[in-house]
């Protein structure tokens, strides 16, 4: 009997995909976090922004959104007439699950004039409750571009809320939730690797905890710590993210080196999808990422905002 290889059976997997792409569509729209098999089959790879940007613009009839739901959902909102599934139907965002739609309503009673700007990492349902969304790559603007009058509730990453308020002298009224792959890291466990790589520049994302980022050379969002990290003249990097992160970057920049400032950075949730998930999505149309209209259209008003912003700035 023939033995059949590991490499064998991954070829044939993705012979497979390539075909029920074509039949259905389909475009892979992964994130920077997915494993490196996922990551090789996107026709776009990037940062929340990147992903929300390429979905509303994709003329695929099928997407597939390989990352964590808030994204599938984000895709969703933007092309309710197309189907958005998700791999992995556990592939949640823990930070999303922290804050619900009473809480800001909560906030907002309390903050009458406030505005709310909401993390894209939440519930469609968050979002509904939102005035304007923001990613890691675009936060300071959002904020920036708010009336200096008018009071604002930030939600739900506390971190990002502190890093925001640092770059914009603002106020925010920050919701205490967190990312637990990101919270992990203290300055401690930062200044140990750098005692290992003393030459190395610190590049950490904007979910780090303020100690972490105020020992960082550059705080960027996935994709643009891709761009700092192409465009610096140092060779080497200590990355203060999911470590999933390494991947893009070495094929990004093949000549430099990079280490994870702490081991323990994974994203379980980022790391289910895989090639026999992403098969079974095409195969089955699963797990098809739904909203219902009452929550759809003021969550897609909140996205919107955001893009129009990025738009009206030009990216
Ligand atoms: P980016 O938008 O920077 O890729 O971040 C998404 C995320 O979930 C970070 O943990
Ligand atoms: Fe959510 Fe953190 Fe995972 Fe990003 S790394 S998807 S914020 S839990």
């Amino acid at each position: 009997m023939k033995v059949v290889t590991a490499a064998e059976r991954t070829s044939e997997v993705l012979a497979q995909i390539a075909d029920l792409k074509k039949a259905k569509n389909a475009a892979f729209l992964v994130h920077n976090y997915q494993i490196a098999e996922v990551q090789d089959i996107g026709d776009f790879v990037g940062d929340s922004l990147g992903l929300a940007q390429v979905a509303a613009q994709t003329d695929a009839d099928v997407i597939v959104l390989c990352g964590v739901r808030f994204m599938a959902e984000t895709a969703k909102l933007l092309n309710p007439e197309k189907a958005i599934l998700l791999p992995e139907q556990d592939a949640n965002c823990p930070m999303a699950q922290m804050v619900r739609p009473g809480d800001v309503l909560a906030l907002k009673e309390k903050h009458p004039g406030a505005v709310v700007v909401s993390y894209v990492n939440t519930t469609a349902a968050t979002k509904a409750v939102t005035d304007v969304c923001c990613t890691s790559a675009n936060a300071v603007k959002v904020v920036s571009s708010i009336p200096e009058d008018r009071e604002i509730i930030f939600t739900p990453d506390q971190h990002l809320g502190a890093f925001v308020r640092k770059m914009t002298g603002r106020d925010l009224i920050i919701w205490p939730g967190c990312c637990p792959t990101h919270a992990r890291v203290t300055a401690e466990m930062v200044l140990e690797v750098k005692g290992e790589h003393p030459g190395a520049e610190v590049v950490v994302h904007p979910e780090c905890r303020m100690e972490v980022i105020e020992l960082a050379d550059a705080v960027r969002s996935t994709s643009g710590m891709l761009k700092y990290c192409a465009e610096s003249a140092a060779s080497d990097f200590l990355i203060g993210t999911e470590k999933g992160m390494l991947y893009p970057l070495k094929k990004r920049c093949p000549g430099k080196k990079f280490w994870p400032v702490a081991e323990e950075m994974v994203c379980p949730n980022m790391k289910l999808t895989n090639l026999e998930s992403v098969r079974a999505a095409l195969e089955d149309m699963q797990y098809e990422i739904t909203v219902p209209p009452d929550i759809a259209e003021p969550a897609r008003r909140a996205i919107d905002r955001m893009l129009e912003i990025g738009r009206e700035s030009g990216n």
